[in-house]
């Protein structure tokens, strides 16, 4: 069984109406075993087969019920909820569910964060074995597949209603195993990606020095997101408060140079690069011993040099790997953007606004506007993680292209 990718995955549990919703239970805990966050949204139907508050009690976070509930809108509302996700899992999905599913209904919450989502969705089936081999279910679950929705199950067995065929939901760790095949994209299986995350550090004496607001969390997510891929991915990383994600290697740098330095040692041997990072754009050159004294001063003066700039010196190599960019802009994103792309010789630059407190530095939410040479994509708001995701199926589709 491959569970240890789910480890911080967001997953959105729908509980349908179905005699199966006692399972789910079980399911809420294997998932929390995993390292999963889980949040739950029950219909009215799954309510009278299993009370909220076990879930609630399972998954340490409120059950999300009602669509027009002012105070759970006022928590976290169904846009956020669908936002939040990495996968709507719905499980058991009854076959009035999989029918209104598969006509777009958006009649109470679940249907309705199932079509405000871009999360990918997937069903866990569970009916008498007589509704599951039903024309109409079947045409429904046929739709349902060309919309990609993902069918874990059902198995074949005894039926609650005393009846034996297909229809019944799979067990808990069977949908475990199966979720966890969702992140498995491989689409950079083996790809050496190197990463620089955080900000840089540059001392004026020996006590201060200046930096920028940048926690890591956009270049740690991108990290994590290629590690998922399947790339042998090395961070960079400057001084943050984050660990480290399954599978990658970090190394610690502290000032612009020493950043540039780890940079170039590593960089010979990938095949991919992605600057995340900020790195400061000036430095003190001549740092002193002692720390400066303030008695007298009413200003003080300090002379600063530029800082190497890695990403144009990676892009700059013979063997240039296939470099990627990030330019955080308060103004003229586009134009700013497109200007460091070209000027800097990068195959892809990811622009993100920073003057919105709710995106950008520090916080989980971002949104990228992505260019390259003839081509360009919005990736909109999205918790850092989900963007990291589509934006290394993104890179990973440019460069097999230019392979
Ligand atoms: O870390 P978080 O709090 O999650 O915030 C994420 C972020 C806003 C820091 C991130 O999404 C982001 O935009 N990172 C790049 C920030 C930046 O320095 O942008 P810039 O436009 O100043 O630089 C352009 C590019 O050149 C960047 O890829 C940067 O890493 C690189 N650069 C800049 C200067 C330098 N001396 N060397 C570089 O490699």
């Amino acid at each position: 069984m491959q569970m240890s990718n789910l480890q911080n995955k967001r997953i959105l549990l729908g509980i349908t109406g179905g005699i199966a919703a006692y399972k789910s239970a079980d399911l809420v805990r294997r998932l929390r075993e995993q390292g999963v966050d889980v949040r739950v949204v029950m219909t009215a139907g799954a309510q009278r087969f299993v009370n909220p508050l076990t879930f609630q009690a399972l998954s340490a976070n409120p059950v999300h019920t009602e669509l027009l509930d002012p105070e759970a809108e006022a928590g976290m509302g169904h846009i956020e909820l669908a936002r939040w996700a990495d996968v709507v899992l719905i499980a058991p999905a009854s076959a009035n569910f999989i029918a209104r599913l598969a006509h777009g209904l958006a009649d109470d919450l679940l249907t309705t964060l199932c079509l405000a989502t871009t999360a990918p969705i997937a069903i866990a089936p569970a009916m008498n074995q007589q509704m599951w081999q039903t024309e109409v279910t079947q045409e429904n679950l046929d739709r349902l597949q060309k919309r990609s929705i993902h069918q874990f199950g059902p198995a074949k067995g005894g039926q609650a209603c005393g009846e034996t065929g297909f229809g019944r939901m799979l067990e808990p760790l069977e949908i475990v195993d199966e979720l966890s095949t969702l992140f498995e994209t491989g689409s950079l299986q083996d790809i050496k990606v190197l990463i620089t995350a955080g900000p840089t550090r540059e001392a004026l004496d020996p006590v201060r020095y200046i930096t920028n607001h940048s926690s890591g969390k956009m270049g740690y997510a991108v990290a994590r997101a290629a590690a998922e891929a399947g790339a042998d991915v090395t961070l960079v990383s400057g001084p943050v408060s984050l660990s480290t994600p399954p599978g990658v290697r970090r190394v610690d740098v502290i000032s612009a140079s020493e950043m540039a330095t780890a940079v170039m040692e590593i960089v010979e041997d990938c095949q991919i690069f992605i600057a995340a990072a900020a790195v400061a754009d000036f430095f003190c050159p001549h740092v002193p011993d002692q720390k400066i004294k303030k008695i007298g001063e009413d200003e003080m003066t300090i002379t600063l040099k530029k800082t190497p700039d890695i990403l144009a010196s990676v892009a700059a190599l013979p063997k240039s790997p296939f470099t990627v960019g990030f330019a955080a802009e308060t103004e003229k994103l586009e134009e700013y953007a497109q200007d460091k792309r070209k000027r800097k010789s990068l195959n892809m630059i990811a622009a993100n606004r920073v003057d919105d407190p709710a995106l950008g530095f520090h916080v989980d939410e971002n949104a990228l506007h992505v260019f390259w040479e003839g081509g360009e994509k919005e990736l909109p708001r999205a918790p850092k993680q989900k963007l990291a995701r589509d934006l290394i199926e993104l890179i990973a589709k440019k460069f097999s292209q230019q392979k």
